[in-house]
């Protein structure tokens, strides 16, 4: 039997907005979606903010004395537990700061970074380890668009990230087509929805129909208030990671907001 997925809203910050203005900015999407309880009945749907590990105690110290709606989680976390890895965040880490999620495998890491399939399995297994929801980031270049078509690299790297994995883990599968990525150029909803659909298939061949059911898949790669109704109307779309629009609290919580009401 079909599972009602809870959709998701995930703001990926980036390397955006010190502490200072991560409390100013929580606070503010908090207010602005306050009526949006009364209007819209909340619908079960989530918001979370990824924000830089420097502002996570801010947040969570904000989120937590003001006992606001609004999850949160890091935007990487290392493989290792602890230890003599300079300039690393551990699992352990982010949990102890009530992170509920973390981002793993952004196109930005693995472009800049140089973070493999592999290295991103033992990311997916540490944060599972640590109790954080790994929102695992898969999609494509315009390059491999061409020469393998829409799917074929995402759900490569799925397969990859998963290969370690068993049971039923609680666990985020985000769609970012790299070319749509700060570009101004989303996929079309039906583009979005293949791929979505295709990973979800593939879920169901490594871990089960069960867990394919319950995961979400979101899409990201400039998604905006004008275009997320039609994301969100596929029906194996369950929410979206947003970049740029996320940043602008008026923004981000219409993107928000509307979730809402679908969700009612
Ligand atoms: P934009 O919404 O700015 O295109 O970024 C998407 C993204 O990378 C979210 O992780």
């Amino acid at each position: 039997m079909a599972v009602k997925r809870v959709p998701l809203i995930a703001g990926n910050w980036k390397m955006n907005l010190d502490h200072l203005q991560a409390i100013a900015t929580v606070q503010k999407l908090a207010w602005t979606l306050k009526d949006a309880k009364h209007e819209y009945g909340l619908g079960g749907a989530e918001v979370a903010v990824f924000p830089p590990f420097t502002d996570l105690r801010s947040v969570q110290t904000l989120i937590s004395a003001d006992k606001l709606e609004i999850v949160f989680g890091g935007q990487d976390v290392s493989e290792h537990d602890s230890g003599a890895y300079t300039g690393e965040i551990s699992g352990a880490f982010l949990k102890s700061l009530d992170c509920s999620y973390v981002i793993i495998g952004h196109s930005e890491r693995r472009q800049y970074h140089g973070e493999t399939d592999e290295l991103l399995g033992r990311k997916v297994a540490a944060a599972l380890k640590h109790g954080l929801v790994p929102v695992l980031c898969v999609g494509e270049t315009a390059e491999d668009l061409e020469q393998h078509g829409p799917s074929a690299v995402p759900v490569a790297q799925l397969k990859a990230a998963l290969e370690g994995i068993s049971g039923a883990p609680d666990l985020v599968v985000a769609y970012e087509p790299v070319w749509a990525i700060g570009s101004g150029q989303a996929a079309t909803p039906e583009q979005a929805e293949q791929v979505a659909a295709k990973l979800r298939e593939t879920l169901a061949e490594l871990l089960g129909a069960e867990v394919a059911d319950a995961t979400r898949i979101l899409y990201g790669g400039s998604v905006k208030s004008g275009n997320i109704a039609a994301f969100m109307r596929e029906p194996n779309v369950d929410g979206a990671l947003v970049g740029g629009a996320s940043l602008d609290v008026a923004e981000f919580a219409s993107i928000a907001r509307f979730q809402k009401h679908v969700g009612t």
